[in-house]
C-alpha cells in the first residue's frame, strides 16, 4: 500500500511549476488531488496528465484564492466530490517586484492577497472537516525571500514571512487535533517565476547559494510529499529551507 493511499490533497496553484511537481508526487504516493489553479486550462490539464500517467484520481477546479467566498465554495464541492480533505498545500504565489519607493499600493495589495489572504481562505475552507476528522496536515510554500529578505521584494518578503507566523500560530491551535502545520521555503526555483529573472540577476543569485545551482521543482515536491506522509507525524510548526543553503 502506498503512503498516502486513499488521502485527498488540495494542492494550490498546482497548473505548473512548483504545485504541478506539488501534485504529480502526492498522487505517485497514492494520494487523489484536487487540482487548484486560477484557470480552468492548466488545472484540466494537469488533472487529465495525473489521471493518465499514474492511475490515480485528479480532480480540476479553478479558482482565485484570493477571494474568500469562492475558495469557501470551491471547499465544499471538494469535500462532496471527494468524501474527505486530508492534505493542504499552500503553493498559489505571484510576484510583482519592485523597490519599495516605486512600489504601487496595487501590487502591495494583490501580492499580500494571493500569497497570506489566499493561505488563510483555503485553510478556513478546510480546517472544520479536518478538526472534525481529528487528523490532517498542512503545509504552506513560503520562500528564501521570508527568510532573509531581497532587495525588490517588500511585498513578497512581508507574505512569505507572514506565512511562517501564520503557520506557527495555526500548528499551536491545531496540534492537539492531530494536524500538522509545516512551512517549506524553497531558494531559486527553476520555474515559470524564475524565468523572467535577468542573467545578470540569475548570476548574482547563484554567487549567493552554496550548492551553486538553482533548484528543481522535485526538490521541493519529495520534501512537502515527506511533510505530508506518515514519517512526518512528529513534525510541526517548522520551516524546511531547500535552499542549495542559501538562507543558512
Ligand atoms: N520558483 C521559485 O524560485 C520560488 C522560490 C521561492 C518560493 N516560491 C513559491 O513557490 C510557489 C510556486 O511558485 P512557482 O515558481 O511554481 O510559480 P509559477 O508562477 O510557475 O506558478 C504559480 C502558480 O500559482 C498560481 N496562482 C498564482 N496566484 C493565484 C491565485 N490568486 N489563485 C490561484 N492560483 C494562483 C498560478 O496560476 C500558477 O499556476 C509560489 O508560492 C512561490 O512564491 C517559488
Amino acid at each position: 500500500m502506498k503512503p498516502l493511499e486513499n488521502q485527498v490533497a488540495i494542492v494550490t496553484g498546482a497548473g505548473r511549476g512548483i504545485g504541478e511537481a506539488i501534485a504529480h508526487q502526492l498522487a505517485l504516493q497514492g494520494a487523489k488531488i484536487a487540482v487548484l489553479s486560477r484557470s480552468e486550462s492548466n488545472s484540466s490539464k494537469v488533472a487529465l496528465h495525473l489521471n493518465q500517467k499514474i492511475a490515480g484520481s485528479a480532480k480540476a477546479y479553478a479558482v482565485d484564492v484570493a477571494d474568500f467566498e469562492a475558495v469557501q465554495k470551491v471547499g465544499e464541492q471538494i469535500i462532496a466530490d471527494f468524501g474527505r480533505v486530508d492534505i493542504l498545500v499552500n503553493n498559489a504565489g505571484i510576484t510583482r517586484d519592485n523597490l519599495l519607493m516605486r512600489m504601487s499600493s496595487e501590487h502591495w495589495d494583490e501580492v499580500l492577497n494571493a500569497n497570506l489572504k489566499g493561505a488563510f481562505n483555503c485553510v478556513r475552507a478546510v480546517i472544520r472537516p479536518m478538526i472534525k476528522a481529528r487528523s490532517g496536515r498542512i503545509i504552506n510554500i513560503s520562500s528564501v525571500s521570508g527568510l532573509m529578505g531581497l532587495a525588490g521584494q517588500t511585498n513578497y518578503a512581508a507574505s512569505k514571512a507572514g506565512l511562517i507566523g501564520f503557520s506557527k500560530s495555526l500548528s499551536r491551535e491545531v496540534a492537539s487535533r492531530g494536524i500538522t502545520v509545516n512551512v517549506v521555503a524553497p531558494g531559486f526555483i527553476e520555474t515559470d517565476m524564475t524565468s523572467v529573472l535577468s542573467e545578470e540577476v540569475r548570476h548574482a543569485a547563484i554567487a549567493q547559494i552554496p550548492l551553486n545551482r538553482f533548484g528543481q521543482p522535485e526538490d521541493i515536491a519529495t520534501a512537502v510529499s515527506f511533510l505530508a506522509g506518515p514519517s512526518a507525524s512528529y513534525i510541526t510548526g517548522q520551516v524546511l529551507a531547500i535552499d542549495g543553503g542559501m538562507s543558512m
